[in-house]
């Protein structure tokens, strides 16, 4: 169903499910055989230094005969109640039905862009790094990296074993090439590329870097394919550092940027884990939720000096929709911007207190689910 829903061969798809396990599946069915389901992946976000659990949603479908009867609706409130069971406060998915998802509490909440320059304008000098090439069994260096790259921006994935195979050794097959960015001896960036030809591009879909430095090192990198490729392609938040390391404006947004949706599945819980900027503030919130009315209801979240206190209650003055709390808890969307859209009914010093409270790095993943 999904082969045939996303127009690709399900095989690959399917030899890895096998090695993820298949309790990652959910379907629904009656006697008749299975009608609709997803694949849920077991991961965390990380916002304000903090890292919330999430459920990475991918490949929902209903049959198509059987679409447009509420099967959809049915998988994804199970889903939902699911998470919220199992505790994990957040779902997030990128969709491409935006409508649907936004109608069960969905609200874009982040991006995933890719760059395109031409690799003659790409900066040549590594810097005194040392490029150490690594493979699949040997990258516990690029996970401690990642990590350290991850927990200091907004909305990136705490990659579970299924997200590093995607990047390290992918269930298509396609070969990739991996490069530790050294100095010294020490790890402080690291570089993951194909080739596809015969579009002489160079695709860096892993690329990460935690200093200045070695991101210098890491467009060197690139720089050095350019007998062989004439563009590089790069998946990077939209404010760099890549992209700002490298002179002029010639690194352009790669169409189509893709935007993904972020659900609040647990309201108290998603507040009460994630970090926050080193502030005293109380907001008094009243949450609508019309799918999940339990989540729904008044809230006080308290800052002492960024450590949160969440209880139930309060005079519930800010009222806001589940859609437009997402797209604020991520620093998406500043509160001014979910007020004009009619998520967010607020005075204006709590408008200005939910925004500080909210501030944050421009939120994005580097991976595809
Ligand atoms: C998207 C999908 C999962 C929805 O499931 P479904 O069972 O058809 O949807 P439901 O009957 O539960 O729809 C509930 C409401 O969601 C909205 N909706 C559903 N599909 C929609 C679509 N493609 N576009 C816009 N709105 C949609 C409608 O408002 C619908 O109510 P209505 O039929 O009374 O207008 C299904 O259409 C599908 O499998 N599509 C192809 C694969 C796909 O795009 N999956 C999403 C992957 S991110």
């Amino acid at each position: 169903m999904a082969g045939q829903a996303f127009a690709f061969d399900p095989a690959q798809w399917l030899s890895s499910l096998d090695e993820d396990g298949f309790h990652t599946m959910r379907t629904l069915g009656d006697a008749r055989g299975v009608a609709a389901g997803f694949v849920i992946h077991e991961t965390a976000q990380w916002f304000g230094g903090q890292r919330v659990p999430s459920q990475a949603i991918t490949a929902l479908v209903v049959a198509a005969h059987l679409r447009r009867q509420q099967l959809g609706h049915e998988l994804l409130l199970h889903q939902l109640r699911e998470a919220r069971e199992a505790k994990v406060p957040l779902s997030v998915l990128f969709a491409s039905s935006p409508t649907f998802y936004r109608q069960h509490g969905y609200e874009p909440a982040g991006t995933s862009t890719w760059f395109r320059v031409p690799s003659h304008a790409l900066p040549t000098a590594p810097d005194g790094a040392e490029f150490v090439p690594f493979t699949p069994d040997d990258h516990a260096p690029a996970h401690e990296l990642y990590r350290r790259f991850a927990s200091e921006r907004a909305g990136l994935l705490d990659r579970n074993v299924h997200f590093w195979r995607m990047h390290l050794r992918p269930y298509d097959n396609s070969r990739r090439h991996s490069y530790r960015i050294d100095f010294a001896g020490v790890p402080e960036g690291y570089v993951c590329f194909q080739h596809a030809q015969p579009n002489r591009t160079l695709v860096v879909d892993d690329v990460v870097t935690t200093s200045t430095r070695a991101a210098r090192a890491a467009l060197a990198l690139m720089s050095h394919h350019k007998a062989v490729c004439d563009f590089v392609l790069f998946a990077e938040g939209p404010q760099g550092p890549l992209r700002k390391l490298i002179p002029g404006n010639e690194a352009r947004l790669e169409p189509p940027g893709k935007e993904w949706l972020l659900r609040l599945t647990d309201v108290a819980r998603s507040l009460e884990l994630r970090g926050y900027p080193l502030l005293d503030a109380r907001l008094e919130l009243d949450v609508a939720d019309a799918t999940l009315p339990d989540n729904a209801g008044r809230y006080v979240l308290e800052l002492r000096e960024g450590k949160p206190v969440v209880s139930r209650g309060g005079s519930g003055k800010i009222r806001v929709d589940v859609r437009g709390l997402a797209a604020i808890y991520s620093s998406f969307s500043h509160p001014s911007e979910v007020l004009a859209a009619g998520l967010l009914d607020a005075e204006p010093a709590d408008v200005a207190r939910l925004g500080a409270v909210f501030a944050g790095p421009a939120p994005f993943v580097l991976d595809t689910f």
